[in-house]
């Protein structure tokens, strides 16, 4: 059971809809500009808030849904539970559909913790909204969210597994954003 249900998170967090929404509606290729990524931060550059908030929906979506099912399929398996999460992060930052050359993980991740730590999604999302509006830089905000989210797990996760699950999506994070931490070191950081 848990082997089909980490195939279904990565297979939901594979669908890339930064490309496809954009291919399909502006008729461009969102890896073709701004920061290159296929995520919301940058369709929201590439063709405007509206679409990215409805990529920022969707990339979110994709992590909650399967996680919501491997609740329900299998409650109190909170190891699996926080394993299906991490498979959904791991299917969009590595699609098959892209040749494994997919976004940074962060609004899929915010879903899986919607389900599994809503606390932390919420402090990460509050932390997010507050950086980005100051210094409009969402690299920063998602790093600063990733830190605030491992935290508010500690502090508040039902289970030890989803609190390693938020500090192992850091670390994930703080990998997937090593060509922004580049940019940022030389003060080159896209902005949003
Ligand atoms: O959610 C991704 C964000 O943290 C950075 O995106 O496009 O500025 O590299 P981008």
């Amino acid at each position: 059971m848990l082997s089909a249900f980490l195939l279904l998170g990565y297979l939901c967090g594979s669908v890339p809809f930064g490309v496809l929404l954009t291919r399909w509606l502006r008729g461009v290729d969102v890896r073709d500009s701004g920061s290159g990524n296929i995520g919301a931060t940058n369709v929201t550059r590439v063709a405007g808030k509206k679409l990215g908030a409805v990529v920022l929906l969707l990339d979110a979506v994709k992590g909650a849904v399967p996680v919501g099912l491997a609740l329900h399929w299998m409650p109190g398996d909170s190891l699996a539970h926080a394993l299906v999460g991490l498979s959904a992060v791991l299917g969009h930052v590595y699609p098959v559909w892209l040749k494994l050359k997919g976004g940074k993980g962060v609004a899929t991740a915010l879903g899986v913790l919607c389900v599994l730590v809503p606390t932390a999604a919420l402090a990460g999302a509050v932390i997010y909204g507050l950086v980005v509006a100051k210094w409009r830089v969402s690299s920063v905000g998602s790093l600063s969210a990733a830190v605030v989210a491992i935290v508010t797990a500690f502090l508040t996760a039902h289970s030890r597994d989803y609190v390693l699950l938020t500090a192992g999506l850091f670390v994930l994070m703080l990998w997937t954003h090593r060509s922004n931490l580049q940019r940022l070191a030389r003060r080159t950081e896209h902005r949003l």
